[in-house]
């Protein structure tokens, strides 16, 4: 059985070829001789997925799924949200949104933080929605050099150690994304497709 997963990020591929473990044969964009940036123009993280997902349906007929994940933070009303890649500029320069954030909140007291993830998975012209999240707060500087994009400024609740300190192993275990990955696994693992 094969089910795209429209990204060409590696690491997300790794991840869930890993969590399935041979169940589903997960094929990437470039898989499928899909090379284009599909452009996420939502205003929503669940809007941003459906426009990946239904692209490729849509386009190459494939059981598809996509995700898409941003950093909420409460004294931001909840930015950079579904701009997190593109907050400091749309060259989705990550040391420079990090630096953008840390300015944004300085002074800040409360500086709760959560990161979600949504996907969107289509089997059979049929749409299905998971969401993940992950609660914490926003360091006062940045910690940490492993992991990537925001990571050296998340701490999660119950840790002093931001995501970018945090074994892979570890973050993966509780992340956001891992969330979300998990209950598509569990759907696909109850509705064999
Ligand atoms: P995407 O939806 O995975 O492309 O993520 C959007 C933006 O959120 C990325 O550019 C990253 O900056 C950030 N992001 C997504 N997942 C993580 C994570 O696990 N840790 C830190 N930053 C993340």
């Amino acid at each position: 059985m094969d089910l795209v997963f429209a990204t060409n990020n590696v690491h997300k591929l790794d991840e869930i070829r890993a969590i399935l473990q041979g169940k589903i044969n997960v094929l990437s964009l470039s898989d499928i001789g899909c090379h284009v940036d599909i452009p996420e123009t939502a205003d929503t993280l669940e809007g941003n997925a459906r426009i990946k997902a239904e692209y490729v349906y849509n386009k190459y007929g494939y059981d598809c799924f996509a995700d898409d994940t941003g950093l909420e933070v409460k004294a931001l009303h909840g930015a950079p949200g579904v701009r997190s890649a593109r907050y400091a500029g749309d060259q989705h320069d990550s040391v420079a949104n990090r630096r953008k954030l840390l300015a944004d909140l300085s002074g800040t007291d409360d500086r709760s933080a959560r990161f979600r993830t949504v996907i969107v998975l289509i089997i059979k012209g049929k749409e299905y929605v998971f969401d993940g999240m992950v609660v914490g707060h926003i360091a006062n500087s940045e910690k940490g050099t492993q992991g990537f994009g925001y990571d050296a400024v998340f701490v999660p609740d119950g840790y002093e150690s931001t995501f970018a300190e945090l074994p892979a192993e570890q973050k993966n275990s509780i992340s956001h994304r891992a969330n979300a990955v998990s209950k598509l696994v569990n759907f696909l693992n109850t509705h064999p497709i």
